[in-house]
């Protein structure tokens, strides 16, 4: 069985080279998402070449749309066998409960996104919501968790509050890891992969420090063991 952490995000703009970094990987070691711009290039065809090599796929195509679609799009993706799925949570209760019902649980991970990180106070502002990031992000959170969801998408300073609240068997996924020295890139808020587990994360995604690392297995092997040993997966 697969314990590790970390799901390395494949954001490449063709098959090939995301083909080529995922031989670089150990299926054993991680897991790995296929988002927007990877999946628009490759299709369907990229997701069954690396199931087939061994990786369990995180599918990171955010679904918001009207219930019936969102469901029937989450049912095609359960179909091809991956292991985690995304929807909006900021699509609604009939829409979360709709794609739940369409993803039998113990099948695919269904987890929602609460808010982007990239919105700011301003940006809810802007789409008519006068609240705090903080306090949408946890009502959105907790109303994937009432549609049966298995858990959120969240930044690791989120984690902290969210593993209270949400108890130990909600799953949270958190982005936005750099190693200790790395490069931001153009991440703002980073924790190390220590401190994300620390604060309840039970996976990492982790793009560009594995990527576009020299030897990206070395650096995958080293991120794995500075979480060794932390709490144990959900
Ligand atoms: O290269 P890097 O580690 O920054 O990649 C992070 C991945 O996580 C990207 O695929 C990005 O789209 C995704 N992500 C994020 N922040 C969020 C949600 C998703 O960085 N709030």
């Amino acid at each position: 069985m697969n314990d590790s952490r970390i799901i390395v995000a494949l954001d490449f703009s063709s098959a090939q080279q995301a083909l080529d970094l995922a031989a670089k990987l150990d299926p054993a070691l991680c897991r790995v998402k296929v988002g927007k711009e990877l999946f628009t290039a490759a299709g369907p065809q990229l997701v069954a070449k690396l199931m087939a090599s061994g990786f369990e796929v995180f599918l990171d195509l955010k679904f918001h749309d009207i219930p019936s679609t969102v469901a029937n799009a989450c049912k095609v993706a359960a179909g091809m066998g991956v292991w985690m799925m995304n929807i909006h949570a900021l699509g609604g209760r009939r829409m979360l409960s709709a794609a739940r019902d369409a993803v039998p649980v113990g099948s695919s991970k269904l987890i929602a996104v609460t808010l982007l990180t990239s919105m700011e106070r301003s940006d809810l502002s802007d789409i008519g919501l006068e609240r705090e990031p903080q306090e949408v992000v946890t009502r959105l959170a907790g109303l994937a968790r009432d549609c049966g969801l298995d858990g959120v998408v969240c930044s690791a300073l989120e984690a902290l509050g969210l593993r209270k609240t949400m108890g130990d068997s909600f799953c949270l996924v958190t982005p936005g890891i750099r190693p200790a020295n790395a490069a931001m890139d153009e991440q703002k808020r980073v924790s190390t992969p220590r401190q994300a587990i620390e604060n309840g994360a039970d996976y990492l995604v982790i793009g560009r420090p594995i990527t576009q690392a020299e030897d990206p297995i070395s650096m995958l092997l080293r991120l794995n063991d500075e979480i060794s040993g932390l709490a144990q997966s959900s």
